[in-house]
């Protein structure tokens, strides 16, 4: 059960959408996440390319009964995609932090942002057995931005969603146009969030109890709340009966 109210501050306590930070408490801020980001970058890669190491090693000795090598063998793509993630998901953060000039704002309509989506999404929901559906208003709410961006936010926050719902289950995105913003709720009727975790998951590498240690890069929350602020929003894990609900707000272009 979750009940976690919602607040004007993201997960780390610091104030959402603040765009610059000026004050040297800040700065030490900035560079103390930094710290970590990097010991939990050097602790992934090491993880997984040891991994990787160890498999490559059995192979490479020629050793292994056929059954094994052909499971060490299946092994290898799967950490290197790993890996692959992990590289794309960090060039996604530091790009965020420059300011990346291609990432100019636009006016996104946000109705189809979600449809595309959720629509692209189907099959993925269908292999897990997990039924999913969408609630978007009539007509358009424009958001301002960069529509590839904000499609991976709900691509992430909806992966995350099937992984942790079981079978039969569902995954109902709904968007709503307030009086300035356009919000849109991702909930689940999975696992839920436990207490634990809910203060920390949108931090880097966080990864909650339940989650398999080789699953995601454990950036995929942190990524999300980047690009909800670079585009002046924020995002929070709402309240919901049961399973998970992460909701995001936009305030609507003029
Ligand atoms: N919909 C969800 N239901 C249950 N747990 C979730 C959900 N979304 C995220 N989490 C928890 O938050 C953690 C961080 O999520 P994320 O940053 O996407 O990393 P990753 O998916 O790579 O583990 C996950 O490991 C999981 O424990
Ligand atoms: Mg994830």
């Amino acid at each position: 059960m979750e009940n976690s109210t919602d607040s004007s501050t993201n997960q780390s306590g610091r104030p959402t959408g603040a765009p610059e930070e000026h004050s040297s408490g800040d700065a030490v801020a900035a560079s103390e996440r930094q710290r970590e980001l990097i010991v939990g970058v050097s602790h992934d890669l090491r993880g997984r390319l040891g991994s990787l190491q160890l498999v490559a090693t059995a192979l490479a000795d020629g050793i292994l009964e056929p059954d094994l090598e052909r499971e060490y063998l299946k092994q290898m793509p799967v950490h290197v995609g790993a890996l692959v993630a992990l590289v794309e998901d960090l060039f996604e953060l530091s790009r965020l932090e420059a300011g990346d000039p291609r990432s100019a704002m636009h006016p996104v309509d946000m109705h189809a942002v979600v449809r595309k989506t959720v629509e692209g999404m189907q099959m993925e929901a269908g292999m897990e057995g997990v039924t999913l559906t969408v609630d978007v208003p009539p007509g358009t709410t424009l958001a301002s931005g960069s529509a590839g961006k904000l499609e991976r936010v709900l691509r992430n926050l909806i992966e995350n969603a099937l992984h942790h719902t079981p079978r039969c289950g569902t995954v109902d995105v709904v968007v709503r146009a307030t009086a300035d913003s356009i919000e849109v709720d991702v909930t689940d009727t999975g696992t839920g969030i436990t207490e634990l975790d809910r203060d920390e998951v949108f931090e880097p590498f966080v990864r909650g109890t339940g989650a398999s240690p080789t699953g995601g890069t454990g950036l995929g929350l942190t990524v999300c709340r980047a690009i909800v602020e670079a585009h002046g929003g924020r995002i929070w894990l709402a309240e919901t009966g049961e399973g998970t609900r992460v909701r995001f707000s936009l305030p609507q272009s003029e």
